[in-house]
Parts: C-alpha cells; sequence; structure tokens
C-alpha cells in the first residue's frame, strides 16, 4: 500500500461534502446556516486552490490536471474498458475536480454578491446562483457516479482511501 491522499485532503474532501449537503438543505429556508456553510465552502476551495500548488506530490494540480486530448482518450479508453488504473487521480477525475472547484467558487461568489445591498434584489442574480448550485449538484452526481464506477473497474475501495489515504501501489501496467 502507498499513501496517496495526505490528511489535509482527506479533512478538506469530507468538510466540502457537509458545507455543500448544508448549505444545499438550508437553502429553501435560507438562514444564517446557509449563508456560513456556503462561506465554509469557499474558505475550503480557497485552501484547496493553495494546496494544489504547494501540497505534496498528489494533491498538486500538476500531477492530476491534463490537457482535454488526454482526458477525452482516457474518456474514449473508458468506453473501450481498456482505461489504465492510476494511484492518484484519473485524467477524467482531473477534469472533474476542476469543474467542481469551479462551479462551487461559481456558487459561493454569487451567493456572496447577494448579500450586498446593491445586488440584493437582483432576481436574475438569485436565478443564476440557483443555476449554478444546480450545475453543482449534478456535477456532483457524476462525480459519485464516476467513483463508483472506477472503484469497481479497477477493484478497489476509493471511498475507503479517501478516508485512510492508502491506496494499492502501482503494477507495472499502471500509472504511479
Ligand atoms: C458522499 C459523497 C462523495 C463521495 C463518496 C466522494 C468520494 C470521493 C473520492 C473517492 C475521491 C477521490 C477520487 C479519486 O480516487 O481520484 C473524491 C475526490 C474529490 N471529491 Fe468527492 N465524494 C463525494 C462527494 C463530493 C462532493 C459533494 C464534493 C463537492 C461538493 C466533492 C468534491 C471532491 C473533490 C474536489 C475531490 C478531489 C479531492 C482532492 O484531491 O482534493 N466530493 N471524492
Ligand atoms: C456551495 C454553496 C452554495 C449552494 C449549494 C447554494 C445553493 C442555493 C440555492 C439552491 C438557493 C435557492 C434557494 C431557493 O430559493 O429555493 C440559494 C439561495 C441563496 N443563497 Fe446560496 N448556495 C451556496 C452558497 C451561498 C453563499 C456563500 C451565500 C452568501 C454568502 C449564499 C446566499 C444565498 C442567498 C442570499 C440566497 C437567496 C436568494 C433569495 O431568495 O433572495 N449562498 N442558494
Amino acid at each position: 500500500m502507498v499513501r496517496v491522499w495526505d490528511p489535509l485532503v482527506r479533512i478538506f474532501h469530507w468538510a466540502l461534502v457537509l458545507s455543500f449537503a448544508i448549505a444545499w438543505i438550508s437553502a429553501e429556508s435560507l438562514d444564517d446556516l446557509h449563508i456560513w456553510a456556503g462561506y465554509a465552502a469557499a474558505a475550503l476551495i480557497g485552501f484547496r486552490l493553495i494546496w494544489g500548488l504547494i501540497g505534496p506530490r498528489y494533491a498538486r494540480f500538476t500531477q492530476f490536471i491534463k490537457g482535454p486530448g488526454t482526458v477525452l482518450g482516457y474518456l474514449k479508453s473508458m468506453l473501450r474498458g481498456s482505461e489504465p488504473r492510476y494511484v492518484g487521480h484519473n485524467p477524467v477525475g482531473g477534469a472533474m475536480i476542476l469543474a467542481l472547484l469551479t462551479s462551487l467558487g461559481g456558487t459561493s461568489w454569487t451567493g456572496w454578491l447577494l448579500t450586498l445591498p446593491k445586488w440584493e434584489r437582483s432576481d436574475w442574480l438569485e436565478e443564476g446562483h440557483e443555476i449554478i448550485a444546480g450545475v453543482t449538484l449534478a456535477l456532483v452526481v457524476l462525480h459519485i457516479v464516476g467513483v463508483i464506477v472506477a472503484s469497481w473497474r479497477h477493484r478497489e475501495n476509493l471511498v475507503l482511501s479517501m478516508v485512510n489515504g492508502q491506496k494499492r501501489s502501482a503494477s507495472p501496467d499502471e500509472i504511479a
């Protein structure tokens, strides 16, 4: 076994899951809880952006953010059922992380704008905030499906790895 996810990435992940869930559940009633959960998500994203630059190997963006060609190539190999196992995030997983961070950032930013006097009564911004939040939820669902598919394809429990940080080390045909 190798340790892939450092403690801060793991705490970041489950704290983000929690704050996103609370923000989502409290959105209708719209109390302080919604706003604080949203700020918590924003702070976590801020941390992750910095950690992606200075964190350990598998936390770094340069380790798992790949160009569109590589991402599409990996998607195609998934459809053929021949995609290699990655010990870090695979190229499609990396693209999903970028999409999640961007749309969470957009959700928090538009939510924050709605608290300013200038935008408080803007219907279209409110609508925009709801739409981006909906897009984020859709990405989360896809993300979870991706985790299940990759766990099944490579016979490993990726959810457990995000808890204990450990993964099976790479065999010669896998990517370390
Ligand atoms: C209960 C639901 C969830 C499960 C089981 C889950 C599971 C996972 C797993 C296993 C990984 C690692 C993927 C890999 O091995 O490459 C991961 C990564 C990630 N997930 Fe989730 N996830 C969940 C919900 C969410 C939600 C709600 C968000 C955001 C709102 C999210 C955002 C992320 C991000 C940003 C990463 C990248 C981790 C990093 O390197 O910092 N996840 N998730
Ligand atoms: C990940 C974070 C967030 C999610 C998933 C989220 C989601 C939502 C959703 C779905 C609604 C629509 C509720 C409805 O009318 O049915 C909403 C409304 C709202 N959110 Fe957020 N939000 C987030 C972050 C934030 C943040 C950071 C703030 C402020 C700092 C914020 C402020 C608001 C406000 C003011 C409204 C109400 C607009 C109105 O009805 O006047 N949100 N949010």
